[in-house]
């Protein structure tokens, strides 16, 4: 069992409180897509500002890789954060320096103040104490609901909550709830318990997935990282999109499991059997009508559920069926179901199911690492012992 210290046990009344979020929202544009990840703050945010705390925001959005980029500005949050909670919020154009802790040092009880993207400095993935020292300039406590980056060991993450000690530091409601529920599938004992993964890599996924293969009953494999497999097994995937560096490794973990689509659509909607494997221009787009019927089949049996990935390219309304279908055959299963992942996530809520699954999880790589079993960073300097 995990354990964390949770901030309903900080004594932050009247305190300045650093409150690492993971605002890493869809964009498109300036306007955000899908701001769950905002909305999930807010009971939180609520119980900082009733005990009157003020509260300094920071996040990361995107990969600007230690450079200041307009494109991955966090300023599109200011507005929606606003909204969501009726405050003013305050903005710093840097998350460090002069100007975010004079702001911050004037910020009153029940205030908010957002900062400027971490990652605009390259101190935050270098897991920098230099750049955790100039951070914890601007509060006197420390709360972390970024669950979704929790598997990264970055400044504000790692270096920086260890330099308040156990009676400053603390994770946050959601922080708290994501692992109360993801334990709950880690400790299964309701079986079969079925993986249903998609999205378009395995690179960076090896280490959970060869996890999952000893922990989980049955892999279902669709998107991307199924034309991976499948490249593994011999099939002709044509100008599908295949991880080739993954492809040693998805023929090493290959295993009676792991269950890969037996159909796919392709890009003028046709469908073409896997057996006889594409041509050189043909692309897979989404799973078949046949693999969704077997897919389906599997999971209503399941017990347990973990989802994360897209089955195909669903933000196309002709490659959507398939994810569409996982959708409501996770939430028609009756079982514990989680779905971690901004982009399954936001299937499970186009398809309106979304109010039938016991657990939708603000980490994508971050939920399916905790599921593998892996030590997260970031909750491991919040434990409570
Ligand atoms: C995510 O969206 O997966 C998290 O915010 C972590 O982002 P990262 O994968 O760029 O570290
Ligand atoms: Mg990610």
């Amino acid at each position: 069992m995990i354990e964390i210290r949770t901030v309903d046990q900080l004594h932050v009344d009247g305190s300045r409180v650093f409150y690492r979020v993971d605002y890493n929202v869809p964009l498109e544009g300036t306007t955000i897509t899908d701001a769950t990840r905002i909305e999930e703050t807010l009971p939180t945010l609520r119980l900082l500002r009733e005990r009157d705390a003020a509260v300094v925001l920071a996040s990361h959005l995107g990969r600007p890789k230690g450079q200041r980029n307009e494109k991955f500005s966090l300023k599109p949050v200011r507005a929606t954060l606003a909204e969501l909670t009726g405050a003013n919020v305050q903005w710093a154009d840097d998350c460090i320096g002069p100007e975010a802790e004079q702001k911050a040092a004037r910020l009153k009880s029940g205030e908010l103040l957002l900062l400027e993207n971490l990652r605009f400095h390259a101190g935050e993935e270098d897991n920098d104490p230099r750049f955790a020292r100039a951070l914890q300039k601007l509060a006197d406590y420390y709360v972390n609901d970024a669950f979704g980056a929790s598997h990264r060991a970055h400044a504000s993450i790692e270096a920086l909550p260890l330099l308040y000690d156990l009676e400053h530091r603390a994770g946050g409601l959601l922080l708290a709830k994501e692992i109360e529920f993801l334990q709950k599938i880690t400790e299964v004992s309701d079986r079969p318990f079925v993986a249903l993964l998609g999205g378009a890599k395995i690179a960076g996924k090896i280490e959970p997935l060869e996890a999952l293969v000893k922990r989980a009953d049955t892999l279902l494999i669709g998107g991307g990282m199924a034309n991976t497999f499948l490249a593994a097994r011999g099939v002709n995937t044509g100008a599908s999109l295949v991880d080739k560096e993954s492809i040693e490794v998805a023929k090493r973990i290959a295993t009676s499991k792991i269950v890969l689509p037996v159909d796919v659509v392709i890009e003028d909607s046709s469908v073409v059997d896997v057996a006889k494997g594409l041509t050189e221009k043909q692309k897979a787009l989404d799973i078949g009508p046949r693999t969704i019927e077997k897919f389906a089949e599997v999971l209503k049996k399941a017990r347990t559920i973990f989802w994360n990935g897209p089955m195909g390219m669903f933000e196309h309304q002709e490659f959507a069926k398939g994810t569409m279908a996982m959708a409501r055959a996770v939430a028609e299963a009756d079982a514990i179901t989680v779905v971690g992942g901004g982009e399954s996530v936001e299937a499970v809520k186009e398809s309106g199911y979304a109010d039938r699954i016991s657990h939708i999880s603000t980490g994508g790589g971050a939920s399916l690492e905790f599921i593998a079993g892996a030590t997260l960073p970031g909750i491991q300097v919040l434990r409570a012992s």
